[in-house]
């Protein structure tokens, strides 16, 4: 058996400044032994634990696509001890990754369906994973509708700005970008998250909604969906919790009888209600 401590070798091919404020960085990585890749098959929606040699780890959900099993992609907010130490690293600079890890997207159900994705902040990197999944050629024709409501708070904190071109130009796309104030040149909505969900109201029948964002928007967010007609069984959230050993073993990120990393992080509205009523944020 193999020992999931261990991580694997990657070495940064690239990093991307995401943000204005320069504290969002996306590292472009490559496996340092190519028959890694091989071993590392994801879904979106899954996480990986990543490490910088001598100052520890710290997990992150994958920005990219299993349909480019060639690069992963991790987008990191500079908050502290780990996040800081990835920002000072360079290319060519080698790191762990552990993983995949958690449960990921329920791809399987989300077949013949449309599905309406909600995001804001570095919680957007894994329903970016899951747009550019859906939007590969062979997968697209799996699931129907697909509309995206991503925020944040100027236009210049808006990531992936290249995917977000391109998406614009798609006609199998319903892109709503929104930032939180009037800004010069920008010509999409403006509003907070759940009033712009309100506001572009997109049915719920035989639809599924992914929230994944700041606590906060995902609170307001919940009962804006539900007022739209979605039930707990079609409200998807990944959540984010403090986390150690990502694989079920210390117990720092239990919720009830569940723990977040391998159980989670992707929990459907219905499951999170049962295991702490409605105050899950
Ligand atoms: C499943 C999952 C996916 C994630 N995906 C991403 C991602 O794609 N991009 C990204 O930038 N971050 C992501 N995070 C959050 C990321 O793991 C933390 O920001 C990181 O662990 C901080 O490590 P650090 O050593 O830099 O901070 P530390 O030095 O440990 O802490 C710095 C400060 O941040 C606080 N803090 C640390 N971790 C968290 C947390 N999880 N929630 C709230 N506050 C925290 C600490 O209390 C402290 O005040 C994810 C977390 C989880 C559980
Ligand atoms: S982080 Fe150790 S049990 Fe979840």
């Amino acid at each position: 058996m193999e020992n999931p401590y261990i991580p694997f070798f990657m070495r940064i091919e690239d990093i991307v400044l995401e943000t204005e404020d320069r504290k969002i960085k996306t590292f472009i990585l490559a496996f340092v032994n190519e028959e890694d890749e091989a071993r590392f098959s994801y879904v979106p929606g899954q996480f990986s634990e990543v490490s910088v040699f001598g100052k520890g780890e710290a997990p992150f959900g994958m920005a990219s696509t299993p349909t480019r099993p060639e690069h992963l992609e991790f987008s990191v907010s500079a908050i502290g001890v780990v996040t800081e130490a990835l920002h000072n690293l360079n290319k060519g600079d080698v790191i762990g990754v552990r993983g995949p890890l958690g449960n990921g997207y329920p791809i399987e159900k989300f077949k013949g369906k449309n599905l309406l994705l909600i995001g804001g902040g570095f919680g957007f990197s894994t329903l970016r994973s899951l747009t550019n999944y859906i939007l590969h050629d062979p997968n697209r024709a799996d699931f129907n509708d697909l509309t995206i409501i991503y925020g944040a708070r100027n236009p210049g904190l808006l990531l992936y700005k290249a995917d977000l071109e391109v998406w614009k130009k798609r006609s199998d796309i319903n892109l709503h970008l929104t930032v939180d104030k009037e800004a010069d040149g920008w010509k999409g909505h403006v509003g907070l998250v759940p009033n712009i969900v309100r506001s572009v109201a997109p049915g719920a029948e035989n639809t599924f909604v992914v929230i994944c964002g700041p606590p906060v928007m995902m609170k307001f967010t919940l009962p804006v969906v539900k007022e739209l007609g979605f039930s707990d069984e079609n409200i998807i959230f990944s959540l984010e919790m403090r986390m150690k050993c990502g694989i079920g073993k210390c117990g720092r990120c239990n919720m009830g009888n569940k723990y977040i990393c391998s159980d989670g992080p992707v929990f459907f509205q219905s499951e999170l209600a049962r295991l702490t009523g409605e105050a899950h944020f």
